[in-house]
């Protein structure tokens, strides 16, 4: 069933079966050294001082990565990688250690991604690889590899226009998508994706037969024929000499078949299509490569789906999807956006995996992933989460709230494990540091214990119009599940700023 994964990639292909997709599109991060924000504007006209991060693209070379440089030659063994390729491996690591640990780390990053992705391929597969001059030529010398070089069948180069950005080099203006294929077995329909014949070939289709077809008369290729090879001859030929002639009718013709560089349109800013999300890739792009790449129910499957650009171009050309992401919010655009356009209901048309329905799968996720756990509880209760994996001073994220004509913050704190009166007495100490915040939320696995209680209720009340609002509220998950929010003024709604789709759940 179509599917689509809040999570790391890296552990959902993992638990995917071999040899079970047709194709594979990915966009990852490209090392691109910045972080990517949603642009979020608030229903009040009044200005959101943050915005969230839809993802990160900053690199180092972390524990788990150093572990995973070791690791990779284990796992490329026991793929059957030729031994050239993981000998490539010590050497590139050896070299890279010492000169670029950022690259380096996002070289293992990306393959120990990459050598799941061909354990999932089937042997008719493919594999696009979207990245930019950036790293695009270590990446390839890495899917040489892993593919074997005789799989390489393309580097296309997207190119668009857009404004330059450097008076000191040229404008960088394309990027690369590495098309690899499993075996030489491989699916591929260039007729799918072939270019219509221009207009002023068409024009040169002048005869019409008694069919109405449009069709030129060509020089038969016989040996000797004074119309041999000649293109648009006489149609005197086709009466006096027949045999000679043949027709090349307009209808039989499919397009041109494509080169390997396309020119497509980025999304500007008033394009339809714009969700707001960054890095959105064009659908046109994504029709073009689902539709040379795979046939109709064949499996596409997108790791880094971002806000679902290929999973859009799945569905509407009747392919069956697999989107996965690490961001919340790219799950519950894509579901507010693509998924809702096509009608297709949750449960029957498709599943989505890794939100929790219940305490013990929340438990679990704060196992797997205490951030993740983190972003889920706090987009759950319809706040902002903090760029930063250990919080910021205490803030783990924030909701926003209208009162007497100014934004006034609620502070968001999110416990996985055990929690203690200190635990509270901390969220005092923010309420008292932080100026225009006025409430602070405490969401826990655990049930707060009394004394925790009672710590939060000496906080008082925050009052506005005849209302009082606890200063410190608790909410453990199992309130979230049933259905308490917090007690504060009308929250203030973000939307997205291009399409004003409303993508915080409140
Ligand atoms: C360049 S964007 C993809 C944009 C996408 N092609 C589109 O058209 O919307 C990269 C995405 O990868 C996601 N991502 C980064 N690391 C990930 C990981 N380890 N597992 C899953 N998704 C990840 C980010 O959250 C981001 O949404």
């Amino acid at each position: 069933m179509n599917r689509l994964y809040y999570g790391d990639n890296l552990t959902i292909m993992k638990s995917m079966p071999p040899d079970s997709v047709d194709l594979i599109y990915l966009d990852p991060p490209f090392n691109s050294n910045r972080s990517y924000n949603l642009l979020y504007k608030n229903t009040t006209g009044l200005p959101i001082p943050e915005q969230i991060e839809a993802f990160c693209d900053t690199w180092e070379l972390d524990y788990e990565k150093t572990e995973q440089t070791l690791e990779i030659p284990r796992i490329m063994q026991a793929y059957g990688i030729p031994a050239d390729t993981v000998q490539f491996w010590h050497y590139l690591v050896r070299a890279l250690r010492t000169t670029d640990t950022k690259l380096l780390a996002y070289l293992v990053y990306m393959t120990v991604r990459l050598i799941e992705m061909y354990r999932l391929l089937k042997s008719t597969g493919s594999l696009y690889l979207h990245c930019d001059p950036t790293a695009s030529h270590y990446l390839k010398v890495i899917l040489d590899g892993i593919f074997r070089n005789g799989n390489f069948r393309n580097e296309v180069v997207w190119c668009y226009k857009s404004r330059p950005q450097s008076k000191r080099y040229f404008g960088k203006k394309h990027d690369i998508i590495l098309f690899y294929s499993k075996t030489d077995e491989y699916y591929f329909d260039w007729k799918a994706v072939a270019r219509p014949l221009s207009e002023a070939t068409e024009k040169k289709y002048r005869l019409v037969d008694m069919d109405g077809r449009r069709y030129r008369l060509e020089g038969r290729g016989i040996k000797g024929s004074p119309i041999q090879s000649a293109k648009d001859v006489d149609p005197k030929w086709a009466e006096t000499n027949p045999e000679l002639v043949v027709r090349d009718y307009l209808d039989e013709k499919i397009g041109v078949a494509l080169e390997d560089w396309w020119q497509i349109d980025v999304i500007n800013q008033s394009a339809k299509e714009r969700l707001g999300y960054p890095t959105q890739k064009p659908l046109a792009l994504l029709e073009r490569i689902v539709r040379a790449s795979s046939r109709e129910n064949d499996v596409v499957f997108d790791p880094f789906c971002g806000c679902g650009t290929t999973v859009e171009a799945a569905i509407k050309n009747n392919r069956q999807w697999i989107g996965c992401d690490i961001a919340i919010h790219s799950i519950r655009l894509i579901q507010d956006t693509r998924i809702k356009k096509y009608g297709l209901v949750e449960g029957s048309d498709y599943r989505i995996d890794g939100i929790p329905q219940s305490v013990e799968q929340a438990r679990y996720l704060f196992e797997q992933d205490p951030f993740q756990f983190q972003h889920w509880a706090i987009e759950r209760t319809g706040g902002f989460c903090s760029n930063k994996k250990t919080g910021d001073r205490g803030i783990d994220g924030k909701i926003y709230f209208e009162a007497g004509g100014a934004l006034k913050g609620m502070v968001l704190s999110v416990k996985g494990g055990a929690v203690k009166p200190a635990d509270i007495r901390d969220l005092r100490g923010v309420l008292e540091r932080e100026t225009d915040v006025e409430l602070a939320g405490f969401i826990s696995l655990q049930e707060p214990t009394r004394a925790m209680q009672q710590e939060a209720d000496e906080a008082g009340f925050f009052a506005y119009q005849g209302e009082q609002y606890p200063r410190i509220q608790p909410l453990t998950i199992q309130d979230l599940f049933d259905g308490k929010r917090w007690h504060c003024p009308s929250i203030v709604k973000t939307q997205n700023k291009h399409q004003g789709q409303t993508f915080l759940a409140l």
